[in-house]
């Protein structure tokens, strides 16, 4: 590859980001925004789960090594979670989990957790654009030199 490919294709990249919103809330956010034919990066391949609680720190591992550059968690407002603490159970998670991400040395812009409501759109258009933004500037992911992913810790081992 030339020099002049490797400057195309650094152009070109347009990160994947995987983004698991909870159907209650965030997903209606990204319907609404939508319906309403807000722009915004186009960069998330939207995946729906019934809570963010639902988000397994396996789910993660498995986007990052199947080719996504950045995974968006999107939950209900503290309060707001239809099953009364998953939103809870999900920020600590997520907190491990970005720990061991940024321990491996992953750029902790790749991990993200947000509460979206059903009728914040105009919110999810700017969380989607600022993370494609951050990510785009970062560069595709890669583990950095040396480093092994992590067996993902079993549900059972994180706390609830
Ligand atoms: S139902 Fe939305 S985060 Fe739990």
């Amino acid at each position: 590859m030339s020099d002049t490919d490797t400057t195309e294709t650094a152009a070109a990249f347009e990160p994947t980001i995987v983004a698991f919103f909870c159907n209650w809330c965030t997903y209606l956010a990204a319907d609404l925004a939508g319906t309403s034919r807000m722009k915004y990066a186009p960069n998330a391949r939207i995946i729906r789960v019934m809570c963010s609680g639902r988000v397994d720190p396996q789910f993660v591992f498995d986007a990052f090594a199947k080719g996504a550059d950045g995974v968006l968690i999107g939950g209900c407002h503290p309060g707001d979670c239809h099953y009364q603490e998953g939103n809870t159970k999900a920020l600590r998670r997520f907190t491990l989990l970005r720990r061991m991400l940024t321990d491996l040395g992953v750029e902790e812009e790749r991990i993200r957790l947000e509460w979206i409501s059903a009728a914040e759109a105009d919110r999810l258009r700017d969380v989607m654009n600022e993370m494609a933004d951050q990510i785009r500037a970062l560069g595709p992911f890669r583990l950095p030199d040396g480093a092994v992913a992590p067996a993902a810790p079993r549900r059972e081992e994180v706390p609830a």
